[in-house]
């Protein structure tokens, strides 16, 4: 991962959030592909550094470190100590303080340097304010959509009309999620017609289709008008969405799909693995977003798998990045499994389902339990 971030403050940060903001600000500097360290130290650390490289007393905030190297832009250490203080006098949180002096050090790394006179100094504030604006503009951590298909799995389970996932959507909005995500399949097997019209009524953050390029899905998406269709492959035998969309072999027809949606106004993703092939064709096809298939790093066998899976989403996802294309992901996603990717800064945006809907069923169960017994015992 181009982002290293190592704690070494005694206070709890966030490696996830930090490596991520380090992430984008490169990624806005067009330095995407340049590895950075940045490392958290306190008080101590931090005078040891500058006193040990510097010759300097005492502490300080922030310090770079640029490289020769072509690959590697350098470290960035911020002192947390110094931050909190610097936070509290200037009425400001130790995110945000810590945000200013990451994008400090980072300017220095660009080769900026105040300490060169006024002019420097002048060229050095607007760079540091373009980052930050730039940085806000983006939006620091990528949204959460949520699947609520899985409910609709259980409603079928009996054929009768509960747990309904409209209102399934709107706890999930209730809770803060940006957005609901349903997957209508030919075969109706959870999600059906009526769901889906209902649920793009109540929806106010942002509605996915999930569906199949077909005549049908097609004309039924274009009644609807969802904020944005994800493309899915669909097979009638398969548990859950097997494999990517195969773009590179379905090129032509995937465009003509692409345009049609297009022509009723409605975005287009399309769910790929992360494989340089399928990411190019789904460039050329005029979809504005792909959704990385994550299902082979989730169902990984071990650790080391993991990491080389990860590595693989990483890469990929930086260079649908530069294509062009916003970059989503999801399948098979976890509690514990997430906050790992939820680091890239290029994947804007997760869907997650099964691992929320099973997290429900066990954590809600003492409260239904007790509401069942409430009745049953007379004491509701
Ligand atoms: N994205 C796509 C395209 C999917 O088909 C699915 C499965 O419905 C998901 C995300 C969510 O996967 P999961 O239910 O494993 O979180």
């Amino acid at each position: 991962m181009p982002v290293e971030v190592v704690n070494q403050s005694g206070r709890p940060m966030s490696l996830c959030r930090y490596r991520r903001m380090a992430g984008v600000l490169l990624r806005i500097a067009g330095l995407g592909h340049m590895h950075l360290g940045l490392l958290f130290t306190d008080a101590r650390g931090i005078t040891k550094i500058n006193r040990q490289w510097f010759g300097r007393q005492g502490p300080t905030n922030v310090i770079s470190f640029p490289m020769e190297d072509p690959g590697i832009l350098g470290d960035v250490v911020i002192c947390v100590d110094r931050a909190a203080e610097e936070a509290e006098q200037g009425l400001t949180t130790l995110e945000n303080r810590v945000m200013e002096l990451l994008i400090h050090g980072l300017a220095h790394l660009m080769g900026e340097d105040h300490e060169l006179g006024d002019e420097h100094a002048r060229r050095m504030a607007e760079k540091e304010l373009e980052l930050r604006d730039s940085l806000i503009m983006e939006g620091l951590m990528a949204d959460l959509c949520i699947n609520v298909d899985h409910i609709a799995t259980i409603r079928q389970a009996r054929g009768g009309n509960e747990p309904d996932p409209v209102l399934a959507a709107g706890i999930v909005e209730l809770a803060g999620a940006d957005g609901v995500v349903v997957h209508l399949r030919e075969d109706r097997r959870h999600i059906q017609d009526r769901d889906v019209r209902i649920i793009r009524e109540v929806v106010k953050t942002r509605l996915t289709l999930e569906m199949a390029a077909t005549d049908e899905m097609i004309g039924i998406a274009s009644d609807l008008k969802p904020d944005i269709v994800t493309l899915v492959p669909e097979k009638r035998q398969e548990l859950t969405t097997e494999g990517g969309l195969d773009v590179k072999s379905l090129e032509d027809s995937v465009a003509d799909a692409v345009k049609r949606l297009h022509d009723a106004g409605i975005p287009v993703s399309l769910f790929v693995d992360p494989e340089p092939d399928q990411i190019e064709a789904s460039s050329r096809t005029g979809a504005e977003c792909i959704e990385i298939h994550t299902g082979r790093y989730a169902d990984a066998p071990g650790a080391a798998e993991q990491d080389m899976e990860f590595e693989q989403i990483v890469k990929m996802a930086g260079m649908a990045s530069d294509l062009g294309l916003r970059v989503h992901a999801g399948h098979g996603l976890n509690y514990m499994n997430t906050a790992r990717l939820a680091a890239v800064s290029e994947i804007v945006e997760f869907s997650i389902g099964h691992a929320v809907v099973a997290r429900a069923s066990l954590v809600g169960l003492e409260r239904a339990v007790r509401e069942m017994l409430a009745l049953v015992k007379g004491t509701a």
